[in-house]
């Protein structure tokens, strides 16, 4: 088994990643690993490399496909760097109705990136997800753990330059 420190978290971190692995039985650690790429995400840049995964994979005893098949299969898990704030836009059914595409393409020409790049500041990545379950207040957006509903360019100008200023202030 890998020890905790191969993941280079916090303390804080490691303790939650054993507390959560104890929650499950020892022939089952593998339950435990959407929750536990979850935390080692936040604590590694909001991505997760080969390497980390591989170490995930080991803490779990499970081989490291496991892990990949999961960390590409849902969108909340980035294999890639990314910006501070990941944009992830719903281009589900509902939300394409209700305008998704075009604000897509707004954010891209606001942000001057495509769908999967991020701002050259390091600031936005820009993503396209599938449905979030918020599909009553289409069109709709997750940034990190925020979903902002009933979006229009004027709400989206709004929430891009509060994280601007909010991470302005904070340097
Ligand atoms: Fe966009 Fe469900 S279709 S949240």
């Amino acid at each position: 088994m890998t020890n905790l420190q191969e993941l280079s978290i916090s303390t804080e971190a490691a303790e939650n990643v054993r507390r959560i692995i104890s929650q499950y039985p020892a022939d089952k650690k593998k339950s435990a690993l959407l929750p536990v790429l979850h935390i080692v995400q936040n604590e590694t840049e909001g991505w997760l490399t080969i390497n980390t995964m591989d170490n995930v994979a080991k803490l779990l005893e499970i081989t490291p496909i496991e892990v990949y098949e999961v960390a590409t299969f849902y969108s909340m898990y980035h294999i890639e760097p990314v910006g501070k704030h990941v944009i992830e836009v719903c281009q589900t059914g509902p939300c394409m109705i209700c305008g998704s595409e075009k604000l897509v393409h707004y954010l891209e020409k606001k942000l001057g990136i495509l769908v999967g790049q991020t701002t050259p500041d390091g600031m936005f990545t820009l993503k396209t997800v599938e449905c979030l379950g918020a599909c009553g207040y289409a069109p709709m957006f997750q940034i990190g753990e925020t979903y902002y509903e009933n979006l229009t360019e004027e709400k989206v100008d709004q929430i891009l330059d509060s994280l601007l200023s909010a991470t302005s202030s904070n340097i």
